[in-house]
Parts: structure tokens; sequence; C-alpha cells
């Protein structure tokens, strides 16, 4: 299936503070957390739900609730900047960690954590801001698959289409859910016009 572009004024306005260089880590923290909340609104579209039957104070009445339970799996470290939002609006929802760093030379990434909950019969949001060369995503997928995942969504801020492709070649049963795709990857891997290294705007570290 191909991927979810949101088109939303809202979204434009959180990556206009994201991409630019003058924008203070509260700002940029702050534009994160908003652009989080409208695609984990966004991711909320593609959600199984069951049917159930309620009792309101008045009557019985037919609803609808999710059908699986969700597991949150942020990709380290970027993908933290994403987590608040999506607990609050799925407050239930499990959560993993996947700790990748992609390697400055080859651009393949390097994992060195991961601590998942229980997989199988979940749906699992996986949430990385950026979506480069698709090398790291590609990992995670795979990581999450060979633990039992089998109904995966991923979430990017910003996307190459070259990482687009990859992902959608490799791993066709992923749900896919983008703020945006830009221009091309530079000759560094670097997405462009892109919004620099998203982890270390985040976390103060450059
Ligand atoms: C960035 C980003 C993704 C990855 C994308 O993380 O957050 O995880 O690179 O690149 P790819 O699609 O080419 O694999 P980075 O390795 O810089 O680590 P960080 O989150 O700790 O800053």
């Amino acid at each position: 299936m191909g991927p979810t572009i949101l088109q939303n004024p809202l979204v434009e306005d959180c990556l206009a503070t994201l991409r630019d260089r003058k924008s203070s880590m509260v700002e940029f923290r702050a534009a994160s957390r908003r652009i989080s909340f409208i695609l984990a609104t966004e991711t909320g579209k593609f959600l199984e739900t069951t049917e159930v039957t309620i009792e309101t104070p008045l009557e019985n009445t037919s609803c609808k609730k999710f059908s699986n339970s969700l597991v949150l799996v942020p990709i380290l470290r970027a993908g933290l900047g994403m987590v608040d939002a999506f607990l609050e609006i799925f407050p239930e929802a499990e959560l993993g960690h996947i700790g990748l760093e992609r390697n400055e030379t080859t651009a393949q990434p390097d994992s060195y954590y991961s601590k998942l909950p229980e997989l199988d019969g979940k749906r699992v949001l996986l949430l990385d801001p950026m979506l480069a060369t698709g090398g790291s995503l590609s990992h995670a997928v795979e990581l999450l698959k060979s633990r039992g995942a089998n109904q995966l969504t991923a979430i990017s801020i910003i996307a190459a289409p070259e990482g687009v492709e990859k992902i959608c070649t490799e791993h066709p049963d992923l749900q896919l859910v983008l703020g945006c795709v830009d221009r091309c990857l530079d000759e560094n891997s670097f997405i462009r016009p892109g919004l620099g290294d998203y982890g270390d705007r985040l976390m103060g570290t450059i």
C-alpha cells in the first residue's frame, strides 16, 4: 500500500518552524509535539475498530472501540520527540524502544538497544521523525517482525523519496503515515531541503 502524506495547513505551519535554522530548541520541541498530535490523529483513521454495545445513562447504543491493543515503539533518540503526543491520543498503548544510530560514514544503522513488550496480536506504531535512506526503519521493521509483530504502522514527520521507495518495496505490508516527502537525499544521505538533524535539534546536542 502507498504512503499517506498529510496535506494540511497545520502541518505546513509546524514544518516551517521545524525547518527554520533560527528556531530554538524550545520552539523545535513545541513544533515537534504539535505535528505529532496531527500525525497521531491521522494514524487513528487507519486503526481497526470493533462494534460494542454501550449503555448510556438513557439507553443502549452501538459504539466502536479499537480492536487491537496498541504498542508505541519510538526509534531512539529522535522518536522520543513523538511519544508524548501519541500517548495523549492513545493513552492505553504499551511502550517499547529500539535504539539505532546511523553510522555517519556508511549511513547504515547500528543497533544498540531494544526492549519490547509482547507484540503478537497487537498493532505496533513505529515512531521515527526522519525517514532518509530508510535503512533505520527497515531494520526496525525486520526486528519487530522477528518478535512477532504482524500489524505495523510507521509514522515519520519528514521523508526522502528514496527512503519511501525502499520501505514500500521491502515492506509492502507496512502502513506508512508521513508529514511530508522532501525533494531528495544529498551525497551525505541528508534529506533536502530537510530540517537538519532532528535528534540533535530536539535534544540540544548540536
Ligand atoms: C536519524 C533519524 C532516523 C535515521 C534516519 O537518527 O532519527 O532514525 O537517522 O536515517 P535513515 O533513514 O537513513 O536510516 P540518527 O541515526 O541520527 O540517531 P539519533 O536519533 O540518535 O540522532
